[in-house]
């Protein structure tokens, strides 16, 4: 049995197989709209989200398979104290899959040990977020064509921000990858990227303050929210939180093939102007991350159509 706790748990082979995958659904959904009947996906969720809860539901209703779950921590037995191990050890009885999403970084790992069922971690604390990271991947490959020889500056939270973290771990194991990281000094990447990741693999990088400067050689650029909920105190988060906004002026600055990805949701880091410019690829992401669902749940199910 399967799980899914960092993108690295699958090689480079067998994600491009999951992308195709991905890819096939999106062309012919039909195929696939009875491929999980009978089968159900738990949806474990003590952290807010609205994205990704309702992709993975969503994802499991167009392969005609059921959801259920819960979307906060106050509404499970956690509020009366059960642990993430026993509380999956009980949804192993009612699903045949899971998505968790945990405040504690690791929280997704501990429940893998004990489950019964193949438990995809849906965002754990500020750690990982594989789930975006395909879906972030499968955006790339089928906008631009390809994985490789790519630029890609990454703008904002890149401290506290799991899905960047997710994302660089998985794209240095592409060719001709450099990365720009935009961020003020208070949010830049942790060291243990910059040294375990980057450096380890000999990917260059560099790390700039100011977005106007380098927007212009950029093929990506993946804008991220200030991640108010991991801050210490409501201060630091204030100065900070207004630290980027992309709007239409630097939008000229950069170059035609630039795409601008977001996890989202979004607070003010992107100006809504910015929406109708072509470039602007993050409400297609989203759509992509149904179709990359569907085929992770397929995949972590073995099933074959
Ligand atoms: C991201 C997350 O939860 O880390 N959202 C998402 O899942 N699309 C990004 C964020 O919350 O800023």
């Amino acid at each position: 049995m399967r799980h899914l706790m960092s993108p690295l748990d699958f090689s480079v082979e067998e994600l491009d197989r999951l992308l195709d995958l991905a890819n096939d659904i999106e062309k012919y959904p039909e195929k696939y709209a009875h491929a999980c009947a009978g089968k159900i996906l738990a949806t474990l969720f003590y952290e807010p989200s609205t994205r990704t809860r309702l992709s993975f539901e969503s994802a499991m209703l167009r392969l005609g398979g059921q959801v259920l779950g819960f979307s906060n921590a106050a509404s499970s037995s956690a509020a009366k104290g059960e642990s993430v191990s026993d509380t999956i050890r009980m949804i192993s009885c009612y699903a045949d899959i899971c998505a968790m999403r945990h405040n504690k970084e690791g929280a997704p790992m501990v429940a893998s040990r004990v489950s019964g069922i193949p438990v995809i971690n849906a965002g754990d604390g500020g750690h990982q977020h594989p789930t975006q990271t395909l879906t972030d991947l499968l955006t790339i490959r089928s906008l631009t064509g390809h994985l490789n020889h790519l630029t890609i500056g990454l703008c904002g939270d890149l401290k506290f921000g799991r899905t960047v973290h997710s994302l660089i771990n998985a794209l240095v194991r592409y060719d001709n990858i450099s990365f720009v990281f935009i961020s003020p000094e208070e949010l830049r990447i942790p060291d243990y990227i910059r040294e375990d990741v980057l450096d380890a693999k000999g990917v260059p990088y560099e790390e700039v303050e100011r977005l106007e400067d380098v927007i212009g050689g950029l093929d990506i650029l993946y804008m991220t929210r200030v991640q108010r909920e991991r801050f210490f105190n409501e201060e630091d988060y204030v100065r900070l939180k207004d630290f980027y906004i992309l709007d239409k002026k630097k939008m000229k600055l950069a170059g035609p093939q630039l795409l601008v990805l977001h996890p989202l949701p979004r607070v003010n880091e992107i100006s809504v102007e910015v929406d109708s410019d072509p470039r602007a690829a993050y409400f297609r992401q989203v759509q992509y991350g149904v179709y990359v669902r569907m085929a992770l749940i397929l995949t972590l199910l073995e099933v074959e159509v």
